[in-house]
């Protein structure tokens, strides 16, 4: 997990260098291995908890296996406009999907580039989304 969560912060350190569109896909990336890896933990610990009888806990474990299954649907969800607009990028359409347009990420982009921090102080994310 501490491997993630470097590597996690390595993809926010590498993401103002990025397209925004480029970025938050890494991150939304990020977030699923880490989801991923919860995942598979709780799943095992469930099967460990019903081998050995625990029947209590194996249900707790499977409502927490639920939850981190969610996540994963949902940032599956969030992404794939995303994807779809990276594409339609590459063949040069300038369509939105209900993110920023092209022209409004390219200068997002410039922003950021040109800021202190690295970041808009918008309040919104480069994909147009509010900030959690
Ligand atoms: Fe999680």
């Amino acid at each position: 997990m501490q491997g993630l969560v470097a590597e996690g912060e390595e993809t926010i350190t590498q993401g103002a260098q990025k397209e925004p569109l480029a970025a938050d896909l890494a991150l939304i990336a990020a977030a699923q291995r880490v989801e991923h890896y919860e995942i598979s933990a709780y799943g095992t610990a469930r099967t460990l908890a019903r081998q050995l009888g625990q029947m209590d806990c194996a249900r707790l474990l499977s409502h927490t296996l639920g939850e981190e299954e969610s996540t994963d649907f949902l940032l599956t969800a969030i992404s794939d406009p995303l994807i779809q607009q990276a594409a339609l990028d590459d063949v040069g359409a300038n369509v939105n999907l209900g993110g920023m347009s092209r022209g409004e990420r390219a200068q997002s982009a410039r922003s950021r580039q040109s800021s202190d921090s690295g970041r808009s102080n918008s309040g919104k994310s480069d994909s147009g989304r509010e900030a959690a």
